[in-house]
């Protein structure tokens, strides 16, 4: 396994696997890795020939009192979990790599950036689709997978590659959740064992609504209202966003009629003092059976005499 350290490196063996024909598949990262991860450049190789994972903790897409300084770093460990993963690359690059002094070019994608995720970090999707506009540029990928964890991420990346004509198909990849269902993520390292209890909430709240979208409700507001319900289980968490969408503009809906998003944002006390606060993010595209017109239609063929 190749460890790329700059953009020179990046480009000559990005280069060299195009010029062997090979297809390349970027999956990029923060480090920390986890089986989230994993089952990403699982993905990647099903996919490419040569699978590149990036590892960058990319300070554009933190604000200021964020958690750039504290968040988990393991190079070491990432390596080894890239290299049982199967990647042929890692590129871990230094911020001046991918910032050169005095950078000042920005990618904005206007509207989808905007809602849920972006109500609360609005610096964040800027400096999502700038770092990873950046490295599509660098890396050319044929392909570049990203999870369904973080959907509106995805939904940003797929919209900056059409925009920018960028030439890489942009794939989602299920969410790998712990056994109790909690969403794994590098920022579950934050919780301590309450914390980490009352986390399991989150799952559950999308199980509820899953539950009553199969029972044939389809209002939102009831639906956020089961959310809700089910999220005050835990005393101590405090909903910064629960909201149905469409999982492509992100509009808000008022019925659940077909393929819909359910997103959550909550912050968690933990630590001693109960001061930290963890922000955990979950989500599940709720799908409504249509009532059925196809059983009806089954079972007025059964009954037809032959
Ligand atoms: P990071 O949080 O490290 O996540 C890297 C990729 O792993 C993202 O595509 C994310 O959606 C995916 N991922 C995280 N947890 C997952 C889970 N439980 N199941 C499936 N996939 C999961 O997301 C970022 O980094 C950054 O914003 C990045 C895109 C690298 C830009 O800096």
């Amino acid at each position: 396994m190749h460890l790329l350290r700059t953009v020179q490196e990046l480009r000559a063996w990005s280069d060299a696997q195009r010029g062997a024909g090979r297809r390349t598949a970027l999956v990029p990262t923060m480090g920390s890795l986890h089986a989230g991860h994993v089952s990403l450049i699982a993905e990647a190789r099903r996919r490419a020939d040569a699978v590149l994972v990036s590892i960058f903790v990319n300070p554009a897409q933190f604000a200021p009192h964020e958690d750039l300084a504290s968040y988990p770093r393991d190079l070491e460990g990432d390596l080894a979990a890239c290299r049982d993963a199967g990647a042929d690359a890692v590129f871990a690059p230094a911020p001046a790599e991918l910032y050169p002094p005095g950078a000042q070019t920005w990618v904005e994608v206007a509207e989808l950036q905007q809602p849920l995720c972006g109500g609360s970090r609005p610096h964040f999707f800027r400096g999502v689709a700038t770092v990873v506009a950046k490295l599509l540029v660098a890396a050319r990928p044929h392909v570049a997978v990203f999870g369904e964890k973080d959907f509106q991420q995805l939904q940003v990346v797929k919209r900056l590659a059409r925009d920018l004509l960028l030439d890489v198909e942009i794939v989602g990849a299920p969410i790998v959740r712990e056994p109790d269902g909690l969403a794994m993520s590098s920022r579950n390292a934050y919780l301590d064992a309450a914390a980490r209890v009352e986390a399991r909430v989150l799952s559950r709240a999308l199980d509820a609504a899953e539950a009553a979208v199969a029972a044939g409700e389809r209002d939102a507001a009831t639906l956020l209202e089961t959310v809700r319900k089910e999220i005050g289980r835990a005393p101590n968490a405090a909903i910064d966003y629960a909201e149905l969408r469409d999982p492509e503009t992100l509009a808000a809906v008022p019925t659940v009629d077909g393929p819909t998003l359910l997103a959550l944002a909550v912050r968690l006390p933990t630590g001693a003092s109960r001061t930290e606060r963890v922000r955990l993010i979950d989500n599940r595209v709720l799908r409504p059976q249509a009532p059925s017109v196809a059983s009806g239609h089954a079972s007025r063929r059964e009954t037809t005499p032959r």
